[in-house]
């Protein structure tokens, strides 16, 4: 019997740790599950402590009084407008949070980061991605808070032995949670529900999704992370010797790419994909002419800029003068979700679907529309191996589609979208 603690229980990848856990009474005894809010209800053996990461080390402290645990899972996360910001809050939440806690008993400490280890934000990555790639020096790099929290947690670790950490990178994640900072599903879901609302209204003889985002990236490789399937892998990598002092990878297990996706999407919401949805001049979103045109001043094109990752390697792989590094990356939306959500009759088509079918109406105000711009209109792979954490004994898979239908469903039944079926 075991007790941890989930810091980061209300979000994304936080929250299905602590479900998780809470399933397994009979290896985890006690868990903690720490956050500012509390969004949802819990088994007795999961105890919510409120806890504020920006509060002064003796609030800390005092919220922290009793609070101890064999396993850490630190998945806390807060955004800010800048890199050097992100690098100064994120870093300092996890050191105080640290050096807050009674670490009598503690034995591993597990950190939750993600692709941007590879500067995936940045412009093409060298692909596959491998956790022994190196670290993007800083200059030219921006600063990389994931960076700042690893060394943190090396130290930290080194200090106190017999305490060891493991850091995980997942990517994209397809996972259920409300008001946070990335979320894909829930815009993707949402963008779905509304399209099929304003062309229902009016009066469009087929109910066509357009891929939003970039008409490169629909044939490109991504890498997702079931949030579920994240969850398995923490709970088993914080108590295995071979993940001691070790970070992986933590995606599916398969790559996939929208031109599998889009149209199972597009289904799911009761949609189809039209055949020529790329060609440059169409302007309707059913048939032209008339009604509401969905592209309409919505479309995106903005270049990275600044070294992309693959640059760390170029010399090394020779790839000096082969393009990809002199072009760095792009970032082009056909539908820019940023611009189209703010147009007036996308509003109101939200507001009246909201009220005819009863969702909760601050979802729409609260999506990550930078983020779904983000994954969906990349020019450049994103493939991250699994096979160091295959090496080391992980045998979990999850199938990326069947993922975020479980998302979807998850979202229609807390009225986030109408159900369609
Ligand atoms: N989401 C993705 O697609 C994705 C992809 C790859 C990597 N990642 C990485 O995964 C990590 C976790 O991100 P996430 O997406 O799971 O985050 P998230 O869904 O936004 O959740 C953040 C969590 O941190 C808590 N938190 C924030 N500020 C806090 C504070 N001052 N005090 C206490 N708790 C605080 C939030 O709870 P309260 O607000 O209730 O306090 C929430 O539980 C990050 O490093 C992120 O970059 C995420």
């Amino acid at each position: 019997m075991a007790s941890a603690i989930v810091v980061g229980a209300t979000g994304i990848l936080g929250r299905e740790i602590v479900k998780e856990l809470s399933r397994n009474p009979e290896e985890w005894k006690t868990i903690y599950a720490l956050s500012r809010s509390k969004k949802d209800e819990y088994p007795s053996h999961v105890v919510h402590k409120h806890i504020d990461l920006l509060s002064s080390a003796d609030q800390m402290a005092k919220d922290l009084q009793g609070v101890e645990a064999e396993y850490i899972f630190f998945t806390a996360y807060l955004q800010k407008d800048t890199e050097q910001e992100n690098w100064e809050v994120n870093g300092d939440m996890l050191s105080n949070f640290l050096t807050s806690l009674n670490h009598t008993k503690t034995q591993r400490i597990l950190l939750v980061t993600g692709a941007k280890q590879y500067g995936v934000h940045l412009g093409p990555p060298k692909n596959p991605l491998l956790e022994s790639d190196p670290w993007l020096p800083i200059p030219p790099y921006p600063p990389n808070f994931y960076y700042r929290q690893q060394t943190l947690l090396h130290t930290f670790c080194a200090a106190r032995p017999p305490i060891y950490w493991t850091v995980t990178y997942p990517n994209d994640v397809i996972g259920f949670a409300t008001g946070n900072f990335m979320n894909l599903a829930t815009g993707i879901a949402l963008y779905a529900a509304v399209t099929r609302e304003l062309t229902t209204t009016t009066n469009k003889e087929k109910l066509e999704l357009p891929f939003p985002g970039s008409p490169t990236f629909y044939t490109r490789f991504d890498t997702f992370t079931s949030a579920p399937l994240h969850a398995r892998f923490c709970a088993w990598a914080v108590r295995d010797p071979r993940a001691a002092d070790q970070a992986f990878n933590v995606v599916n297990g398969d790559a996939q790419s929208w031109v599998d996706l889009w149209p199972r999407v597009a289904r799911r919401f009761g949609m189809v994909v039209r055949a020529d949805q790329f060609s440059k001049d169409k302007t309707g979103g059913g048939g032209g002419g008339g009604g509401w045109e969905w592209e309409e001043g919505c479309a995106g094109r903005r270049e990275l800029g600044g070294a992309p990752p693959v640059g760390v390697v170029a010399e090394e792989v020779g790839l000096v003068g082969a393009g990809v590094v002199e072009e760095g990356g792009v970032l082009e939306q056909r539908v820019s979700l940023v611009k189209w959500s703010g147009k007036g009759e996308v509003r109101v088509a939200w507001e009246r679907l909201a009220e005819r079918e009863g969702l909760q109406r601050d979802v729409f105000g609260k999506a990550t529309w930078a983020f779904v711009d983000f994954v969906l209109g990349r020019n450049y792979d994103v493939v991250q191996s699994m096979s160091k954490a295959r090496a080391a004994g992980w045998t979990g898979y999850q199938d990326t589609w069947e993922a975020f239908s479980d998302v979807f469903d998850e979202l229609e039944e807390a009225k986030v979208v109408p159900k369609i079926r």
